[in-house]
């Protein structure tokens, strides 16, 4: 990422000597040739960093310090001056000057000294970044599998991990574990070292999203009291994790699009432009081909991002993964609780591997921590689990599971009966319109459901 230096000198040939090296280490430079000048640029341009001489005809740069410093406490200010005595280098560096350097100079030595402040700079705001994270303690527990389909799913995700592609979509339902394969994605990469940055699209106000990924200056809206970098230039050299982008704003995915084209983008408030080096993982439980389809997601949007996927599948979809999960999660939470569970009973592996977790791995974690912490046993039997497990079990028309042949068969009615209550859930509730859907009359349907008991 190339950071913005600021030079002010009233030198002409020190100002054109200057920002010619600088501007071929790469940084964005801004010149000043006075004292206001230099102040009015970094009041528009908020450079990373700033290069003052103390004698700058009107207003010295001692003033120009103090008033940076009031402003923006973050910047790197470094004074140079011919003249300067002890004293003067002193109170510069009393007021908060990054560093002071001597006239004559060697280019090379302002080229170091610049360098050096631009990678402070940096690393302070990953830093903020990182001190705030660390406190909301992330769980970074290993995806565990046993199901066929999930070993060729950690294949696709280390390739893509090990490649250079910039973006990659991961879908599946709530709780399939999304979030463990961004970490992946990550953890196998060769950004391994760089930063994992997360964002959230779905928690945060929408008019919060463009600050969050971008980063404002300071007073670019009324609440921003300081600058602050955004995620993407926290994420450079690693990863950013965007977290249900199927909910971003219609305007944020415009903005999430450019992006995602030019790798480059503008902090709030701020006219440079700034290029990053991200892979973006983004993730989502929507469908976004349909969402694309009525037009509540960006066609663009989704065909940027969707070069690579990773589908996950849901967890009825692996009952070999329900028995490893259940058994982990069951050992787990007695280590935890100081329970004696050793493991899960033939019955009560039947009734799980028939549920069908609409919340998935999530879901079946809950149940079994609940159970393991609720009861003390050495086996979990069915009657650890929720009374009415079988009633939720698979409607007939779900993906079929492969069964234990020992299963219990359910009766007819538990099947008719499941099947009534997935179509409820489907409608929101509505009886009318669940008993259309079912080709039965609504009394019949409320018939159905009272005989059944309550729920
Ligand atoms: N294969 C797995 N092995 C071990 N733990 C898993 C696995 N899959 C999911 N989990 C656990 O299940 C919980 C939910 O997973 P995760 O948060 O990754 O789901 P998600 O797909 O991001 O869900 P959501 O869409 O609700 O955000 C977490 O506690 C996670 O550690
Ligand atoms: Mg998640």
């Amino acid at each position: 990422m190339s950071a913005h230096v600021l030079l002010a000198d009233d030198e002409a040939l020190i100002l054109s000597s200057l920002r010619g090296v600088l501007l071929q280490e790469g940084f964005e430079v801004t010149v000043a040739s006075s004292g206001e000048q230099a102040w009015q640029h970094f009041v528009k341009a908020r450079p990373d960093v700033v290069l003052l001489d103390l004698i700058l005809g009107d207003i010295t740069g001692i003033e120009v310090l103090r008033r940076i410093r009031q402003l923006s406490p973050e910047t790197k200010v470094i004074l140079i001056s011919a003249h300067a005595t002890l004293e003067q280098a002193v109170e510069a560096m009393k007021l908060g000057g990054h560093d002071f350097i001597r006239k004559p100079f060697e280019l090379e030595e302002i080229v170091t000294t610049v360098r050096n402040a631009a990678r402070i700079s940096e690393l302070e705001g990953r830093l903020d970044y990182l001190a705030r994270r660390a406190r909301q303690h992330s769980d970074s527990s290993g995806l565990l599998f046993a199901s066929s389909i999930m070993a060729s799913k950690l294949r696709e995700i280390e390739l893509f991990a090990r490649s250079p592609v910039q973006t990659v979509l991961i879908q599946g339902e709530s709780g399939t574990g999304k979030q463990l394969v961004a970490q992946l994605l990550h953890e196998r990469s060769s950004r391994s070292h760089g930063p994992l940055v997360e964002l959230n699209c779905s928690t945060l106000p929408e008019t919060l999203v463009e600050s969050e990924l971008f980063g404002h200056e300071r007073g670019a809206f009324s609440d921003a009291r300081e600058r602050k970098l955004g995620l993407c230039e926290i994420a450079d050299g690693g990863t950013l994790f965007l977290d249900e982008v199927g909910d971003l704003s219609a305007s944020a995915q415009a903005k999430l699009l450019t992006f995602l084209e030019q790798r480059t983008f503008r902090r709030v408030g701020a006219t440079a432009v700034r290029k990053v080096d991200v892979r973006v993982v983004a993730a989502t439980h929507r469908d976004l081909r349909a969402m694309a389809a009525d037009k509540t997601f960006r066609g663009d949007l989704l065909f940027r991002l969707n070069a690579m996927t990773v589908e996950l599948p849901p967890l009825r979809e692996r009952p070999d993964d329900i028995l490893l999960l259940s058994e982990h999660f069951l050992r787990a939470a007695s280590h935890e609780f100081r329970r004696s569970w050793q493991g899960v009973s033939k019955e009560a592996q039947a009734l799980l591997v028939r549920y069908a977790w609409p919340g998935n791995v999530r879901e079946l974690k809950a149940m079994i921590s609940r159970a393991a912490l609720l009861y003390d046993d050495v086996l979990l039997r069915p009657e650890h689990l929720p009374s009415d497990l079988t009633a939720r079990a698979v409607p007939p028309h779900q993906p079929v599971v492969s069964e234990p042949a020992d299963a219990p068969i359910a009766t007819l009615a538990e099947v008719e009966l499941a099947h009534i209550r997935r179509v409820l859930s489907l409608c929101g509730g509505n009886r009318t319109l669940a008993a259309q859907k079912l080709g039965v009359t609504r009394q019949t349907l409320s018939r159905k459901l009272e005989e059944s008991g309550p729920t």
